[in-house]
């Protein structure tokens, strides 16, 4: 049995994943990658061996593959664990909903049943701030209610959350902690990984990028008449990187509790017009954008209250919204370059 501070990371080559892979190598940990690659691209690998200059160990296949899950875990003596892996295209899964319950569900159950076997302690979960809906007063904390969420995205981060704290309460040794996302956005500064949208993004700053480098022709606001000081969302935009960082510090928590809820996110909230103007002042290129009708399911405005996570983890944001813009933009050239 191959020893040291093994983490597997499952969807470690996607968005999140990748960035915390690189995370983890720089904290002294060996995260062991399980990807299926439905959602990312091979060469991500080789990225991340040059952003690191260390060899990583990886599988391709689907982690709701127990039997191949317990030769994994039969030959590295795992430490912990890293659950990305999931469907998570808010607009597809209202168009295919039983993709996402059954592939979002039945690969956390698989990741937590073989956790159980192999007496796996630390297990961090990849959940969105998605989980509040529509919260009723802004910053979120993690007291605030868990509300109806319209997308089966989002129903299947809650559902998540509660198959979690279910096992983990019945477990004797099991400690989770529920990472909920607010919106990730950026690269790694060396542009090498990024951000990897298949087809049309759903998301607003890689429209914007692709928008700004040519491949779309124009970014559709979606709706300015929200009640907010320029009539556009509120989101709380935070750097890929702070993201990864935020699951290094949740495995080195020592605490007690058998489930452990952070927000992670900046606390600050930004438009979608602020996110605009910031990208083309800081990167020089213009993005062609109109206003357009508001998008079904939309919540004015969201962003995290940071207080938990910052005091219990010790964790802060270390890059701003421009830092993040320019990442980004850095990213989608070099991936132009690439193509
Ligand atoms: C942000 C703002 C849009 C695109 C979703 C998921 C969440 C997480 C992050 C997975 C909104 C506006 C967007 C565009 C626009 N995903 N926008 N034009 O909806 O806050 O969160 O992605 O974990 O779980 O819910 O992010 O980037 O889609 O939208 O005006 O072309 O940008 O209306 O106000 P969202 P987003």
């Amino acid at each position: 049995m191959e020893s040291g501070k093994y983490i597997i990371v499952t969807g470690g080559a996607g968005f999140i994943g990748s960035h915390t892979v690189v995370s983890l190598l720089e904290s002294g940990y060996s995260p062991i990658i399980i990807d299926d690659f439905r959602n990312s691209k091979k060469f991500i690998l080789d990225r991340l061996e040059e952003i690191t200059g260390k060899s990583i160990v990886s599988f391709d296949f689907d982690c709701s593959n127990q039997e191949k899950l317990r030769e994994v875990f039969s030959t590295y003596e795992v430490h912990g664990i890293i659950h990305f892996a999931a469907d998570k295209a808010v607009g597809e899964s209202v168009l295919k909903p039983l993709k996402y319950y059954e592939n979002n569900l039945q690969s956390l159950v698989s990741m937590l049943k073989i956790s159980e076997e192999f007496s796996v302690t630390k297990f961090v979960f990849s959940s969105s701030c998605t989980v509040y809906g529509e919260p009723d007063q802004v910053p979120v904390d993690e007291n605030a209610p868990i509300k109806y969420t319209a997308s089966p995205y989002g129903y299947t981060k809650q559902v998540c959350e509660r198959i979690c704290a279910d096992t983990a309460y019945a477990s004797d040794h099991l400690r989770i902690t529920l990472l909920r996302y607010f919106n990730p956005i950026g690269a790694h500064p060396s542009g090498l990984i990024g951000e990897l949208p298949l087809g049309v993004p759903n998301n607003l700053v890689p429209f914007v990028t692709q928008t700004a480098i040519g491949i779309r022709q124009e970014l559709t606001v979606f709706g300015d008449d929200y009640p907010t000081t320029d009539g556009t969302c509120i989101r709380d935009y935070i750097h890929v990187c702070d993201l990864a960082d935020a699951h290094v510090r949740a495995l080195e928590s020592n605490s007690d509790e058998e489930v452990s809820i952070y927000n992670v996110g900046t606390g600050v909230g930004s438009t979608v017009l602020e996110v605009v103007n910031t990208f083309e002042e800081v990167n020089g290129v213009k993005v062609k954008h109109k206003i357009g009708p508001r998008r079904e399911g939309d919540a004015a405005q969201v962003y995290a209250d940071n207080k938990k996570i910052t005091e219990a983890l010790h964790w802060k944001a270390k890059y701003t919204l421009s830092d993040a813009l320019k990442h980004a933009w850095n990213w989608q050239k070099n991936l132009d370059e690439s193509r």
